[in-house]
């Protein structure tokens, strides 16, 4: 069984609303991660359709501010697909709804695994790439999954010295 990236894309919006900000009345960064892995999750969980986790978030930069008023777009789609592994990668927007302006203001990779009910990984769909630009995110996804065991395998050796 296999299924599309666009089977499972997703595109999530909303004003940023004043208990969303900070004194600056810009919206708060831990607010924008809850928005990137709510995002990543629906993705993953459309394309496993089964519980998912988030196993690890990197390459998060907060590139420009959403104020207050203006609305925040969320999008995420799947790059890469192993056995019980996903990376998603979410990218944010806001929009100025007076004039349409649009910037992107934050991106990510999400690593979700998915899981059957005693919590233990299980297999999901396989990716089935439709275009040269998912093969090289498929691809550049890879060599991500590569360094994130490795600094997975650094972190578990220091734990146990
Ligand atoms: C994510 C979790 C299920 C992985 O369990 P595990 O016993 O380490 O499983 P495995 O080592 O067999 O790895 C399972 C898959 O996850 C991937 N994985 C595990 N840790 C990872 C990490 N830090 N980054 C990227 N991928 C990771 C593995 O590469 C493997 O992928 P594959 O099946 O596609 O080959 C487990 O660590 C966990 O439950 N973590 C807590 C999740 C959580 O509570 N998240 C926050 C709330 S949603």
């Amino acid at each position: 069984m296999a299924r599309h990236v666009s089977d499972s894309r997703v595109e999530m919006t909303e004003i940023v609303m004043p208990n969303d900000a900070n004194p600056l009345g810009t919206i708060f960064g831990g607010r924008v991660m809850q928005l990137m892995d709510i995002a990543a999750s629906i993705t993953c969980f459309r394309h496993a359709r089964c519980n998912v986790v988030t196993a690890s978030a990197d390459s998060l930069e907060f590139k420009g501010p959403v104020h207050v008023g203006e609305a925040i777009m969320v999008r995420s789609w799947l790059n890469w697909v192993g056995r019980s592994s996903m990376e998603a990668q979410v990218e944010v927007f806001s929009e100025n709804l007076l004039t349409g302006e649009r910037r992107r203001t934050s991106t990510a990779y999400l690593t979700m695994v998915a899981v059957d009910q005693d919590g233990k990984p299980t297999e999901v769909p396989r990716l089935e790439l439709e275009s040269d630009e998912e093969r090289m995110r498929f691809r550049q996804a890879g060599e991500r999954r590569t360094q994130r065991l490795r600094l997975r395998e650094k972190h578990r050796m220091e734990e146990a010295e």
